[in-house]
């Protein structure tokens, strides 16, 4: 199957507090967002990358070299995460025919190494009826509250920290995140539409290099990890 990409570049990091939206910060010499997107064309799998931005966002083509790529194609991002996402989806449906696989990669995930994704694309490859996520073992005890303040120590073997690259075939994931949304499933990512449909997808050890930048902590963190990274 061939492979598309979507990045959802939307956001205003609200949570990062910075002057401009966290995917256009600088980290080791690039935007943020640009590392992202150079990240996944390092495999010649990945034949087109949508990235969706806010309409009236000036930054993108002022402070990226991405508005004249070519394998890079601009969508309008949405109000939300799974809106933005569900844009770059019907735009490359537009395009691509049935047998095309979607990769979703948050913008604000630079940290991916051409090893991870060789090894996801591999295995969506291999299994694209379940799809792929990248995803890292909980490392911390994690506990559950409810409305009445219980608290249960949750079994961390089981749970996972899920990260993007997510990838799953475009047409099945276009139709289960338009189902969930309709079904008012909150779609924080593209597994948990899919999940809503009945699939189990595989998920795939992640490096923490690859932790999205939420917070101001998180780039100190990751732009650290990547400098420690053999040249
Ligand atoms: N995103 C998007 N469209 C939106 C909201 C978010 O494309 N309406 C993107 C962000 O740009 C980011 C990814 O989804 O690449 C993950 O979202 P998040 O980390 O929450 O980024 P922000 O929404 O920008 O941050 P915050 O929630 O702190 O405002
Ligand atoms: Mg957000």
């Amino acid at each position: 199957m061939s492979v598309i990409a979507i990045i959802p570049a939307a956001g205003i990091g609200q949570r990062m507090g910075a002057e401009v939206p966290k995917q256009y910060l600088t980290l080791l010499g690039k935007s943020i967002l640009e590392q992202s997107v150079l990240a996944l064309l390092a495999d010649t799998r990945v034949q087109q990358v949508f990235i969706a931005v806010q309409p009236d966002d000036p930054y993108f083509s002022a402070q990226t070299n991405l508005s004249n790529h070519p394998q890079v194609v601009r969508v309008p991002g949405g109000a939300s995460r799974a809106q933005s996402v569900l844009h770059g989806l019907a735009a490359a449906q537009a395009l691509h025919g049935p047998d095309t696989l979607a990769l979703v990669h948050d913008a604000a995930r630079p940290g991916l190494s051409k090893k991870l994704l060789t090894a996801l694309l591999d295995q969506a490859q291999q299994v694209p009826e379940r799809g792929v996520v990248a995803a890292v073992p909980a490392w911390d005890t994690l506990k559950q509250t409810n409305k009445h303040g219980q608290v249960q120590t949750l079994d961390r073997s089981l749970v996972w920290h899920a990260f993007t690259p997510q990838i799953f075939p475009l047409q099945a994931l276009l139709d289960a995140m338009m189902k969930a949304e309709r079904a008012g499933v909150n779609v924080t990512d593209e597994a948990s539409a899919m999940e809503f449909m009945g699939v189990s997808p595989i998920l795939l050890e992640a490096e923490q290099q690859l932790r999205k930048i939420t917070c101001p902590d998180d780039l100190i963190m990751v732009e650290a990890l990547l400098k420690a990274q053999p040249q």
